[in-house]
């Protein structure tokens, strides 16, 4: 089995005397000694700003900054004049909602998106509605955690202007078959625009997303291996040309003078102020990683982890899972009727395992199961049977001292 534990130097220190077991991958990744190394390599070498000075530490950085942009791009199959470089995938939301969306849309049209979505998906559409008066519609979700899509059907209607849904479920795992989703959309009417919120597939599958039908492709760098301040919007260029900035400042402008300034192209026109060159350049270096191990491979010794731990997780009584669909990625989401959530997470954390015990910003979702939240392990490309192991242990402890 891959073990890639010795290429993030955080697993050299302990947590409260323990060996470090980090099972929350779904909330950040830790970050391989080549991102750190890459990072401080331009700090220390030739940092500079990038896109206005004419020596060369400003070429070179604009050219570590600008690889960086061509790299994801090529990882996700996609143009680089279409990459954006956002803070985070709740920035790339809210640029398409306060630029494309704004613009295009108006009181009583319609934008669908599901019960299972991160606030980040949620919020910025209520802003909206009590900007402009959208109409949110929702689709929910089954006990098993997949989507009801009878019920998404029926709530497409000659409104809907916008679908928003996110690929992989951060708080259950599920994974929706968005290009099914997009499909359904598309073919309602073409003209509705699909979003993806891509924070969590990204981590743990090869993702084309020029195949995905949609029109908008939106990730964090910080859950990709990366570090954090750094995220993607990825947009057709087609629909990104004809949008107004979301942010004016420096860098995106091409003249300006009092009465009237003209705006650069994507990806610049998005691009306002300094950006986070260190960080972007961080997230180039973790696609460099991701691509010498592989993408399927991780998602293969994930899917193997998961399997593993879920058999273990069957011998320990009293857990009631969520998100029990086949469709999953390695995130495991449960609640114990000997234990509250937070008790049991203050003991994980004793034996050195880090957990997320929450709503896991799904409060909607929470809601719908009648719970308060759950207990998460989320895991990485770099754990392995140990982890799982020693979770699993301490999980029996938890129940020992609590039942
Ligand atoms: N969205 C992140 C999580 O699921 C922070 O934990």
């Amino acid at each position: 089995m891959m073990d890639l534990r010795k290429d993030f130097p955080i697993f050299q220190n302990s947590m409260n005397g323990k060996r470090f077991t980090y099972l929350d991958t779904g909330a950040s990744a830790q970050k391989p000694q080549k991102v750190i190394d890459s990072m401080n390599q331009a700090i220390v070498n030739n940092y500079s700003n990038i896109h206005r000075g004419l020596y060369n530490f400003s070429q070179l950085i604009t050219e570590q900054y600008e690889a960086a942009r061509s790299k994801i791009a090529d990882f996700f199959a996609v143009n680089e004049k279409e990459i954006i470089f956002t803070r985070n995938a709740t920035e790339s939301i809210n640029l398409v909602a306060q630029s494309w969306v704004r613009n295009n849309l108006s009181q009583g049209d319609e934008i669908i998106i599901t019960q299972m979505e991160h606030h980040a998906n949620i919020v910025p559409w209520q802003i909206l509605r009590e900007q402009i008066g959208i109409v949110l519609k929702i689709i929910p979700v089954l006990d098993n955690g997949e989507l009801d899509l009878d019920s998404y059907k029926n709530l497409l209607s000659d409104k809907t202007k916008l679908v928003s849904i996110v690929h992989i479920s951060n708080s259950i795992g599920i994974v929706n078959d968005v290009r099914n989703i997009s499909k359904i959309a598309k073919k309602f009417n073409p003209e509705i625009k699909v979003i993806i919120d891509g924070s969590q597939a990204v981590v743990h599958n090869v993702i084309n997303i020029s195949d995905m039908g949609c029109d908008f492709y939106v990730f964090s760098g910080h859950k990709l291996y990366g570090p954090t301040g750094i995220g993607i919007l990825w947009g057709k260029y087609s629909l990104l040309e004809n949008m107004p900035p979301y942010q004016g400042g420096g860098d995106m402008i091409e003249t300006v003078t009092f009465e009237k300034t003209t705006f650069q192209k994507p990806p610049a026109r998005f691009e306002a102020g300094t950006s986070a060159i260190i960080e972007a350049i961080g997230l180039g270096a973790a696609i460099d990683y991701l691509k010498s191990i592989g993408m399927s491979n991780i998602s293969a010794h994930e899917k193997e982890l998961y399997n593993y731990a879920m058999d273990s997780l069957s011998n320990i009584d009293g857990l009631k899972f969520y998100g029990t669909s086949e469709n999953k990625a390695a995130i495991i989401s449960f609640c114990a009727d000997w234990g509250h959530i937070s008790d049991i997470a203050m003991i994980l954390d004793q034996c050195g395992v880090a957990v997320r015990t929450g709503h896991h910003c799904c409060m909607p979702l929470m809601e719908k199961f009648g719970i308060e939240g759950t207990v998460r392990a989320s895991f990485g490309c770099y754990n392995n049977k140990e982890d799982v192991d020693i979770f699993i242990k301490s999980l029996e402890k938890a129940k020992d001292m609590l039942s």
